[in-house]
């Protein structure tokens, strides 16, 4: 390479083009950084962090956040199978979007050819299957959940049309209505309520002085015989009918995932035959309900003579209200639910050991469930209905889904502002109530 030989005046002149050439090109540079970010829009307006939802749950005193993605899911093909059913059922139901056309009514998803209304087929549908590319490898429960899940109508074979009526000789409205859920196998379990905190009749408050008439019915399907031989209990269960005449039974197997069923079709049943109820208590059979302390609470916040505001009575539910719970996602639990089936956080919703609320939200809860594809889990289906109607229940600490810390089980005391616990056996109602009956003056 052969070096300029030149002297420092004639090397000037030789760099000089390029100096001119840079000092150009850093302009041009510029002059286009300037013109790229030049937005001639005003800044939008800074949105608050956080922003409080009119009846946000009292009990977490935490804000909403803003939502992470658009309100409205454009990514549907993304979504779980619930989830699309659910997306196509919110946007034929959107009263905004669907105007009064008819026309576009479930364009798009080729899901929609699948009747998830059609009620009078109840028999398994295969059709949402290939909507689950791991539908094979889902537990028998899952399995049999998406064959089903298009039915929700099922024949009551044992019915007492007049139990909010009968044996009155001052008529008078239920003030409250319990509704237990249990299995035909658990007579001893149905005993024990009806001997302790289920009693049918007039029952006292316990601090106030007044006493309020309710009524208990208990809520059954039929003998899950798929699993293996069963002794056959029909005749028992006929008996017992028509002796207490307190069962309702529906004609579907009573499994864990079939319960939302029971919740559903309860609010049919309670529309028809006991709509003047004025509240109604939800719970299983193996939980242990201060029934007097209850009617006191209830009296206290709702009286049906006091002057509750409609309102609030239309959206009163109170239980041991969960928040952010995510589905549980492994595949050997009881409630696993799988991914291809349902995303997302669960809405929050009141724990199911047990729960109250006003007979005016059953009818509405009713109503909006026509919206909601049902899902396997009974109290997150709860959830998801409020949610639409949009009621947030209220936390009640005397709702104890997980029990009393083990060493004050045995003590009266300890159960002073309890509502509910969960679980006790029969044998132990019966202790417990023995014991409540009469409790220690130093409490
Ligand atoms: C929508 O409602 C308006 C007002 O009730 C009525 O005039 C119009 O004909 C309706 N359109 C259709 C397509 O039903
Ligand atoms: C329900 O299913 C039956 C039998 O497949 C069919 O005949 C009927 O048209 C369906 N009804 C609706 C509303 O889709
Ligand atoms: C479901 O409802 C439809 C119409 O209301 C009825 O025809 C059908 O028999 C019902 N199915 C069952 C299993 O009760
Ligand atoms: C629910 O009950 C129906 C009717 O008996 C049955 O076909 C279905 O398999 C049951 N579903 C589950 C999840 O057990």
């Amino acid at each position: 390479m052969a070096r300029c030989k030149c002297s420092g005046r004639a090397m000037c002149l030789c760099l000089l083009p390029f100096l001119m050439m840079s000092h150009l090109l850093v302009y041009i540079v510029v002059t286009i950084f300037v013109a790229m970010s030049y937005t001639p829009e005003p800044k939008p307006l800074p949105l608050p962090l956080h922003f409080i939802a009119p009846g946000a749950s009292s009990n977490s005193g935490a804000l909403a956040s803003h939502p992470l993605h658009a309100f409205w899911n454009l990514r549907l093909v993304e979504g779980a199978l619930w989830n699309r059913l659910q997306h196509l059922k919110d946007r034929e139901n959107n009263p905004i979007l669907r105007g009064n056309t008819t026309g576009g009514r479930g364009s798009g998803t080729e899901i929609t050819t699948v009747h998830e209304n059609n009620n009078s087929l109840c028999k398994p549908d295969h059709r949402l299957v290939s909507q689950l590319p791991d539908f094979n490898t889902m537990p028998e429960q899952m399995k049999d959940f998406v064959l089903s899940m298009h039915c929700r109508n099922y024949t009551l074979l044992m019915n007492h049309p007049d139990l909010c009526n009968r044996q009155d000789i001052v008529p008078e409205a239920p003030m409250l209505l319990m509704a237990i859920k249990s299995q035909v196998g658990n007579f001893e379990n149905r005993q024990a309520i009806r001997e302790t905190w289920g009693r049918n009749g007039w029952v006292h408050e316990e601090a106030g002085g007044k006493r309020w008439k309710v009524r208990t019915i208990f809520l059954l399907g039929r003998q899950d015989i798929t699993t293996g031989p069963h002794p056959d209990l029909e005749a028992l269960l006929q008996l017992e009918s028509s002796l207490h005449k307190d069962i309702l039974q529906w004609d579907f197997r009573d499994t864990f995932f079939n319960l939302t069923l029971k919740d559903l079709l309860f609010w049919d049943w309670l529309t028809v035959h006991c709509p003047q109820a004025h509240f109604v208590f939800k719970g299983d059979d193996d939980v242990f309900v201060r029934t007097n302390a209850l009617l006191d609470y209830l009296r206290e916040h709702y009286a049906p003579r006091q002057r509750t505001t409609k309102k609030i009575k239309d959206d009163f539910l109170a239980g041991d209200v969960i928040t952010n719970a995510w589905p549980s996602r492994q595949p050997t639990a009881k409630y696993y639910i799988p991914e291809s089936f349902y995303k997302g956080v669960y809405p929050t919703y009141a724990g199911g050991g047990g729960v109250v609320y006003s007979a005016a939200l059953a009818m509405r809860l009713r109503v909006v469930s026509q919206w909601v594809s049902l899902f396997p889990i009974d109290d997150v289906y709860m959830g998801m209905c409020l949610q639409r109607l949009g009621v947030s229940p209220s936390h009640h600490p005397g709702f104890l889904t997980f029990d009393l810390p083990e060493a004050n089980r045995e003590k009266p005391c300890a159960y002073r502002k309890v509502l509910l616990v969960h679980k006790r056996s029969p044998k132990e109602m019966l202790t417990l109530w023995r014991d409540l009956k009469s409790p220690p003056a130093e409490c």
